[in-house]
């Protein structure tokens, strides 16, 4: 079944013949071609962004304290004449918030406690142990130290009304809606999510707001992650699951998998055995298939039956849950989120027909109907990713003599203006995958095994190459997961 998908762009195009132009590009003589190896090193982060109190990704829980603990922010202003207080980005953006949420006709917020200093948290902190206990009181409220009030980058907010002041039911008003749905384009995250609390700590807190960043809050919007803990890898809170963040996930030849945690140096710590029986796989894949907040992993088996297999928030998984039936072993396929539309990260790949097919996941369990989206892709490695960064995912085939090149995905199934050569030289690479967050928070690349073993990241930027660097090597034998 062809669905019909609106033509948003006029001068879109589907990509007719995608095995000739990448013809046509090898043949031009390298008039398109760029290299394959950007000739910059690869600049690590120096500074521990998760563990840095003054940066915008510092990821503060019960395990992870400010450092050092008294800390407090240089640049804390009043927040729109009311008295609390918020680091000068933050509060920037915060106003962007309330004039959003303004504008959407939700009757407007308000500030209700931002900044908290040492000596604050622990006021408020053992106000609630003498009224409710100790054990309840640390399912609401951080101890001294331990607060991302004391960041200046959190504010708890409110209904401009007053209405449901700090209580879980502003999160069912309009207002509360409206800033979960929308406060990741400010920066902000709701940092409580309902359902989470075995991995943040806390309990439903719909009110209190996380200042991230814009790349950031984006990132985990649009890769469907619902709290820092989840986001970041190689943190306790996240260690039980498939993976977390930028880890990568690999089964070994007798069949174990693997999950090997990515460290803030951007490598890879020693693996830890997430399961086994791993043997008759073509491929597998690391997605959070029903988007809530675990990875999944989705398996191409042999015997041509594709399936998920749901992580469990405590680790483990679920029992497969076939998604597609029969033939996907014949089929090259790569995964993602293929059109703006997409919630949950779909399929798309060929059959030996060569033509190009996408598979909505409409649902978080079986596909819906595929469309077809082009021809003549036979013989093409595929890896999707948004190669210009504009939003919008891109596929990336390999050719067999080692052209990348990038077919720009429209955002609306098709693709949109000719295809341009990404780089030269990747047939010594087995597996390509993207990876999201290695070399620092938001951060994109391509994570390539070569033949010999050896990993290699090169980032991405807006339809570019940024960093380059080997981040591992003695991967040989091992069947990596994209
Ligand atoms: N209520 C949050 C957890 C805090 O005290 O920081
Ligand atoms: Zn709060």
């Amino acid at each position: 079944m062809r669905v019909h998908i609106h033509p948003r762009n006029a001068r879109r195009r589907i990509a007719a013949c995608a095995a000739s132009l990448a013809l046509a590009l090898m043949f031009a003589g390298g008039a398109f071609a760029t290299a394959a190896v950007p000739l910059t090193a690869n600049p690590l982060p120096s500074l521990d962004p998760i563990s840095d109190p003054t940066s915008t990704s510092v990821l503060v829980n019960k395990s992870r304290p400010l450092s050092p603990a008294n800390y407090a922010p240089a640049d804390l202003i009043n927040v729109r004449g009311t008295g609390q207080y918020m680091r000068q980005e933050a509060a920037a953006w915060l106003n962007g918030l309330f004039q959003g949420a303004a504008d959407a006709g939700t009757g407007g917020l308000a500030v209700v406690s931002g900044y908290r200093s040492y000596a604050q948290q622990q006021q408020v902190y053992s106000s609630y142990v003498s009224q409710y206990g100790q054990a309840y009181a640390d399912t609401i409220s951080a101890r001294p130290g331990y607060s991302e009030h004391q960041t200046g980058m959190a504010m708890d907010i409110g209904n401009a009304a007053g209405s449901c002041g700090l209580t879980t039911c502003f999160g069912d008003t309009v207002a509360g809606k409206w800033v979960a749905a929308n406060a990741y384009k400010y920066g902000f995250i709701v940092r409580y999510p309902n359902g989470y609390t075995n991995i943040t700590g806390y309990s439903y807190e719909p009110w209190h707001l996380r200042y991230v960043g814009v790349a950031l809050a984006t990132d985990m919007n649009r890769r469907g992650f619902a709290t820092l803990e989840q986001y970041f890898a190689g943190n306790p809170a996240g260690a039980a699951s498939i993976k977390s963040g930028a880890d990568l996930v690999a089964a070994d030849a007798s069949g174990r998998l693997l999950r090997y945690p990515a460290t803030t140096a951007g490598g890879y710590a020693a693996p830890v055995q997430i399961g086994s029986g791993w043997t008759g796989l073509k491929q597998g894949f690391v997605v959070d298939w029903d988007i809530d907040g675990v990875y999944d992993v989705l398996a191409q088996w042999d015997n041509g039956t594709l399936g998920v297999y749901r992580g469990l928030p405590g680790g483990g998984f679920a029992s497969q849950v076939v998604v597609g039936n029969g033939g996907w072993d014949r089929m090259t396929i790569t995964v993602g989120k293929w059109t703006h539309a997409d919630a949950r990260p779909g399929v798309v790949g060929y059959f030996p027909d060569g033509v190009l097919r996408y598979y909505p996941n409409t649902f978080g369990g079986a596909l819906s109907a595929p469309q077809a989206i082009g021809t003549g892709w036979n013989g093409l490695d595929l890896t999707m990713a948004d190669w210009e960064g504009d939003g919008a995912n891109d596929i990336l085939a390999r050719t067999a003599s080692g052209s990348l090149i990038n077919y720009r995905g429209d955002g609306w199934a098709g693709f949109y203006g000719p295809a341009t050569t990404a780089g030269t030289g990747w047939q010594y690479m087995n597996t390509l995958l993207p990876s999201f967050g290695l070399t620092g928070a938001g951060t994109r690349g391509i994570t390539a095994q070569t033949v010999d073993g050896n990993l290699y990241n090169y980032g991405l930027g807006a339809g570019s190459w940024t960093t380059y660097g080997q981040v591992g090597s003695g991967w040989n034998g091992l069947k990596l997961f994209k």
